[in-house]
Parts: structure tokens; sequence; C-alpha cells
């Protein structure tokens, strides 16, 4: 078996990912369209035409209808639906929810799914409905840990594990927690469905986050039975990685039309909002009177369009930095989104664990609530502390007064609001201020001594800094981008002697010792130790094991996640000590 799962970029919470499973890779967040393998209303392989490089269907439907079964035993289930991506199955625990019992054990169904060649399976895991007392949510994550434990034993195939506990949130924590533990590939959230059926999306986001907080952070997460659109840029702004859709076909059979925003029932509409294939060529009209199965292939068909579509602007969003305001917009469309987005933002802790420290777009003031995105209280927080040592202010529209010396630096210089900014060039005698504030605010504390005897070029075409030097010697770059620095070797080595460890330190062992010394890119199964005050985009010092300084550059993962990730880029060095 073959499982990878590492991160390329990020935003909020949010995550671009490579997900490699038996050779077969895809980006996520992904969406899996939902296969019924007893009526396909479009085939997996048009589905892996449309893109669409994994799929779930469920082993017990296969399990429980004796032509399937047979025919998955003998060729597999690859070519049992005719589809070479990535195939994961659910195990019948949803019938359990639904219907109260299945006809399988938890065993039976697991060896099932080795047995037909999935490359996902799913072990059957209780999902625990919302509101149900504490006691009974407790005997029903005993009995799903049993049964992980029972799964772990015998697989071979990378395995969903999912976490559930009802509404109860330290019992998903610990869920997540108890499973994290465990060798499990992805961890689904289990038991959304209920609260996605009525629109509880708050409570969706209290479920959410207890998870996230339990489990380690290298393992994708998947939300279950999460394939409406209109849930996309939440739920990957809080870290989820995969959804799957079954409503992309149930609601085709409805004459239900997927957006964004919402659904509409196809009789209410008198023009499509959308360009794709299917709504391109016909009116709503002519569907209608179209007869109904070439009707909810089509709508199927539409419905996939959007779904597509509405991940690749989460994902270029992500590219961007601009995640949070896709969500402040998709919020907009039904006030329990609202009520759900504001959720999300009291958890202040988690999502500025989370937050980028740079971006590649300015931040844009586009609503109250924007004041509450990480970036802005983590900037507030920051530049507090650099006033108690730069008490001088100027008054910023967006984020009121802030240190003078900061008013070039991300997000306060590149920030757009109702009123603008107007950034004062740094007066010749006052440049090494700035450097010092924006080390202090960058890297914290005390960094700013590193800088003392710092002397400042200033661009002669705009007036900024441009390279920091001592003596002839490169301290940092300022980035004209964002207004922050990029370490030199000679300022690293300062920044190295005036932060005690670990602040700033990734530790790599030894055998990535030699090659970040020559300025070699650091991977994540070297890294041994990071400071956990580390967050994604970070400028950091590389140090071997006895903390000497072997480099620096720019980390794509914050602390804790540098220290748990064993696959995939950690430190994109700029510089090493012998290079
Ligand atoms: N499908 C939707 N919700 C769930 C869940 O909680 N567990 C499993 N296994 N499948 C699901
Ligand atoms: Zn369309």
């Amino acid at each position: 078996m073959e499982f990878r799962f590492e991160i390329k970029a990020r935003d909020a919470a949010g995550r671009i990912g490579k997900l490699t499973v038996n050779g077969k890779t895809i980006e996520t967040p992904a969406i899996m369209p939902v296969v019924n393998p007893k009526q396909l209303i479009v085939t997996p392989k048009e589905l892996k035409e449309m893109g669409f490089g994994i799929i779930i269907t469920n082993s017990y439907i296969i399990y429980k209808t004796p032509e399937l079964r047979e025919k998955a035993l003998e060729v597999g289930i690859h070519e049992l639906l005719d589809y070479d991506g990535i195939i994961e199955v659910d195990s019948g625990s949803f019938q359990l929810m639904r219907y109260g019992g299945v006809e399988v054990t938890n065993r039976e169904i697991v060896q099932f799914q080795h047995d037909i060649g999935v490359d996902i399976g799913t072990f059957l895991d209780i999902p625990t409905p919302p509101d149900v007392p504490r006691e009974k949510a407790e005997e029903d994550l005993r009995i799903t840990l049993e049964r992980a434990r029972e799964a772990e034993e015998i697989k071979e195939i990378a395995m969903n594990a999912a976490i559930q506990g009802s509404t109860h949130p330290d019992l998903r924590t610990y869920a997540a927690k108890r499973l994290s533990e465990m060798n499990f590939e992805i961890h689904p959230i289990g038991a959304v469905v209920p609260l996605m059926e009525s629109y509880r999306y708050r409570d969706l986001v209290d479920v959410v986050i207890a998870s996230k907080l339990g489990l380690r952070p290298d393992r994708p997460v998947h939300l279950f039975g999460a394939g409406h659109p209109m849930i996309f840029a939440l739920a990957v702004a809080m870290g989820i990685d995969l959804f799957d859709s079954a409503s992309y076909a149930l609601y085709a059979k409805d004459d239900r039309y997927l957006t964004p925003e919402g659904t509409k029932r196809l009789d209410e509409l008198e023009y499509f909002p959308c360009s794709c294939p299917v709504c391109s060529r016909y009116t709503p009209q002519e569907l209608r009177e179209m007869p109904k199965e070439e009707r909810a292939r089509l709508l199927a068909i539409h419905n996939l369009w959007v779904i597509r579509e509405e991940l690749n602007r989460v994902k270029q969003a992500i590219k961007e930095g601009t995640l949070w305001e896709l969500v402040d917009e998709r919020a907009r469309s039904h006030p329990k989104m609202f009520a759900a987005y504001k959720r999300l933002l009291e958890y202040r802790e988690y999502l500025e664990k989370n937050e980028p420290v740079t971006k590649a777009s300015a931040f844009f003031k586009v609503s109250e609530e924007s004041l509450r995105w990480p970036t802005a209280v983590r900037a507030r927080e920051r530049a507090e502390r650099v006033e108690r040592k730069f008490p001088e202010t100027v008054k910023h529209p967006i984020f009121g007064e802030i240190p003078k010396y900061l008013s070039l630096s991300y997000p306060f210089a590149q920030s757009e609001g109702e009123e603008d900014f107007t950034i004062e060039k740094p007066r010749k005698g006052e440049a090494k201020e700035y450097i010092i504030a924006i080390a202090e605010y960058q890297f914290g504390e005390g960094a700013g001594e590193a800088f003392r005897d710092a002397f400042v070029e200033l661009s002669r075409k705009t007036g900024m800094p441009r390279q920091i030097k001592d003596k002839g010697k490169h301290l940092a770059t300022f980035r004209a981008e964002d207004g922050l620095l990029t370490l030199g070797v000679e300022g690293a080595r300062r920044l190295h002697e005036v932060l005690p460890f670990p602040r700033m330190r990734v530790v790599v062992n030894e055998d990535a010792e030699p090659f970040a010394k020559r300025g070699k890119n650091v991977f994540a199964k070297f890294v041994v130790d990071a400071d956990p005050g580390i967050r994604s985009y970070d400028e950091v010092l590389v140090v071997n094991e006895r903390d000497e300084l072997l480099a620096t550059g720019q980390t794509l993962l914050n602390g804790e996640e540098l220290k748990v990730f064993q696959s995939g880029l950690a430190v994109k060095v700029r510089r090493g000590v012998e290079k």
C-alpha cells in the first residue's frame, strides 16, 4: 500500500495538498462524487474525463448485492466500475445511521474491502446523531474505537478512521486524539449530515473545530457527506481536505440545481446563472420539457460542473491568499451560513496558529468581520508588543493607531479599505528603526537586537528600504511586496545569537545537515524539532541538534506541523551557511 499526503500551499487553515494513493495522485481539496453501483447516472469513466480523480462508492451495497459482489470479487472494484482513478469505499455506517442496522460485521466488511481491491477503505464506525445524551455518545464512541483497533490489526490498505462523538465537542476532540495515535491514513468527520440537512452550520463549525483540535495535522480530513458547493469555502478554511457528493445525483433526480450560493428548483429558474456545457446549450424551459431521465442526467452534469468550479475557486483563493474574502462572500448567501462564519471567527487561537504570516494579496477589508480575521487579530497583537518599544504611532484607517515603524509592513501597508492609508517613506536617519521594529514584529521580542548595527540602503527609485548590511556584510533584504525581511546568512547568524533556543528554529537531523548547509531545501522527514511559535511562510533558522546554524529559508509549515509531517517540503532554503 502506498499513501502520501503533502502540503503545497495554504491560506486560513486551508491547504492545497498532494495526495498519492497506490501510484495515483490527486490535488486536494478534492471532492469524490458518490457512485451508486446499482444506478449510474453519470458513469465513473465520464467522471474521470470530467477531472474527478477520486470517487467513493459503498462496499456494503456491493457486499449485499450478489451479482455485484461476485463480479467485484472476481475482477476487482476498478474493473467492476470501469474506473482507474482512486476508489474509496464506505462501509455501511451510513445505512447504520439511516436504518438502524446492517447485516455485516466490522471485520467482514473490512476484509471484503481488501478482497475487492479498494484504494481506501472505511471500517464500520457508528455515526452517532447530533444532540444525543452524553452517555449514548460515549458508548457509541467506545464501540467505534474498539472497531478501529480491530480494523487496524487486519488492515493492509489505506483506511478512513471517522471521528464521532455527536455534538459533544470534548468527545470529538478525544476521538480525534485516540485515532491520531493509531495507524490510519484519513480522518473523516462523521455524522454531520443531519447538521447540514437542518442548516445547523454553526454547530457544524463546533464539531469540525473540536475534531481538528485533536487531530494530528499531517493527515487529510474528509467532511463525510458534505458535497454542496455552498459549504466548500468555509469548510476548507477550517482545514477540510476532502468532500463527497451524492447530492449532484440525488438533487438532479429531484429537479434541483446547485449553485455556489444554494440550491434552486428547476421550476423557479427562468435563466441559468451558469455557462457550463449544459446551461449554455439549453434553457431551463427546454430542460423541463425533456424526459425525466435525460433531464436528471443533464442536471447531474451541471451539478458536477458547479462543484468542480467552486473547488477551483477555493483553490485559487488559497493561492492568492484571499480565502477569507471568499468565505465572507459565501457566508452572505444564507443567514445560517453567516452565523457559522461568525462562530468560526471565535476560534481565535486555532485560526491564528494556522494563518500564514504573509500573503500574495493585500488585506481587503470587505466587511466588519474582516477585522476579526486572524491576520488582523495577529497584526494588532504583534503591533501592540512593538508599540511598547516604539511608542510613536500613526493612524491607520483600518487598524487604528499602529507603530509608525510598522507602516510599511503586511498587512498595514498592503491593505485596502474605504479610505486610503498614505505611506510615508522612511526618513534617512530613521530607516534602521524601521528594520528593528519589523524584526521585533516578524521574529518576536528581542529580535531587533540582531539589527542594532545595521545600515539600511534605501532604493533611489522608491525611497524604500532594500538591502540591510553591516560593514559590507549582507544581513537581510527588505521585501517590497510585504515589507517583511528575508534573512541573509549573516542576519540569520545574528538572529540566532540573540534569540534563545528554540525560537524561530527548525531542527534537522544529521542526514539533512550537509544539504541544508549547501543551500538545498529541507524536507519534512528530516525535521526533528521546531519552535511551536513558527507560522507558515515564516522566515526561519535551520539548525542541527547541537543548535548550530545551517541555513535560513521560508517554511511552509507551522511549528506543530514541522514536528509531525513526514512527507513533502518543510523549508524552502534561501541560503546555506556554506553557500
Ligand atoms: N457517511 C456520512 N456520514 C458518515 C459517517 O459518520 N460514517 C461513515 N462511515 N459514513 C458516513
Ligand atoms: Zn451549468
